[in-house]
């Protein structure tokens, strides 16, 4: 598997994160905090009713540790493209195991569309438009405008088909495509909320997020606060739904980076993530792992979550 390359740049307001994808070049930029300021920052957003720290750490950056477990706790601060991110988009475009292979024939070539969970700053599915996905990005609303920004940061020129359907650039209109999109390299992207603390069935406006079969997710399991909120909306997101395109099997992509101990307060472990994953009914399976390169003793593991058929 060759591994996407992230050099950074900045200036005042944004750290850029330039992506290396061959043949693809990406710039993925979150708002830059001064951490060592005594002048507060205010988040535009603070008092929006989606106002979390777990969305803060979707679109700000700083240069504390992520091992150490007070930084989690100081508003506003989290980094912005997680490891487990840049891992899941390098095995999703170049592993050559049979899990990433079908993941490619599937997006790439029968071209069923990809629904991100936790998008954030939006590196991974970035990454899969680029590589020719239809992706739908979601998050948080108070995160989405980062989210969109990106988007249009990587959007081709002349490429933007806001308002109306569009599938790779072509004025065919697929009913399996999602619409208002926005093209990025040989796919399309678009950016919707879905926030994990409220019914699916409430939130398929514009776009039907249950209609997808392919979900892609990084970094989304750590804060042992969302846990439940998260599996539960992807445990309902893999249930067969009748917008799904016939003859598909509903799987999600998932990357895991391990953080915390059986002693943490903040973090949640693989195995109570599994433990409800499996209450819940679906079926988790390991398809990579490999060393962290951020924290060393730790792995980031990509799982691929089904949705068991006899599951209540
Ligand atoms: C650790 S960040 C990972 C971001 C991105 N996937 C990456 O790996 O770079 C976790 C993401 O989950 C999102 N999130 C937190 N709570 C959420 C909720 N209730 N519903 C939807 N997304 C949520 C955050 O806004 C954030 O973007």
């Amino acid at each position: 598997m060759t591994r996407i390359t992230i050099t950074k740049s900045s200036d005042k307001e944004y750290l850029y994160h330039n992506v290396t994808m061959a043949p693809h070049q990406l710039v993925i930029a979150s708002r830059l905090e001064d951490t060592g300021s005594d002048d507060d920052i205010v988040d535009p957003y603070l008092f929006d009713p989606s106002y979390t720290l777990a969305a803060a750490t979707g679109k700000f950056d700083c240069q504390l540790l992520p091992n150490s477990e007070d930084w989690a706790t100081r508003n506003n601060l989290g980094f912005s493209v997680w490891e487990g991110a840049v891992t899941l988009l390098s095995f999703l475009h170049s592993s050559d195991t049979p899990e990433a292979i079908e993941f490619r024939r599937r997006v790439l070539e029968a071209r069923e569309k990809v629904l991100e969970l936790g998008s954030g700053t939006g590196v991974g599915g970035i990454g899969v438009a680029a590589l020719g996905g239809d992706v739908l990005m979601t998050d948080v609303e108070s995160v989405c405008d980062i989210t969109r920004n990106n988007v249009r940061r990587n959007q081709q020129s002349g490429a933007n088909h806001g308002g109306s359907c569009s599938s790779r650039g072509s004025s065919t209109v697929d009913s399996h495509n999602w619409s208002n999109t926005v093209s990025i390299g040989l796919g399309t992207a678009s950016v919707q909320t879905l926030d994990w603390s409220i019914p699916v069935s409430e939130q398929q406006k514009p776009h039907d997020p249950t209609s997808s079969s392919i979900i892609i997710a990084a970094e989304v399991a750590w804060l042992e606060e969302l846990v439940p909120c998260f599996v539960q909306t992807l445990s309902d997101l893999l249930r067969p739904s009748p917008s799904q395109r016939a003859g598909t099997e509903k799987v999600c992509y998932w990357a895991y980076k391990e953080r915390g101990t059986e002693a943490s307060k903040i973090f949640t472990t693989m195995s109570h993530v599994m433990r409800i994953f499996h209450d819940l009914g679906c079926e988790v399976k390991e398809i990579w792992r490999e060393p962290s390169r951020e924290d060393p003793g730790k792995h980031v593991i990509v799982n691929i979550v089904r949705f068991l058929e006899n599951s209540p």
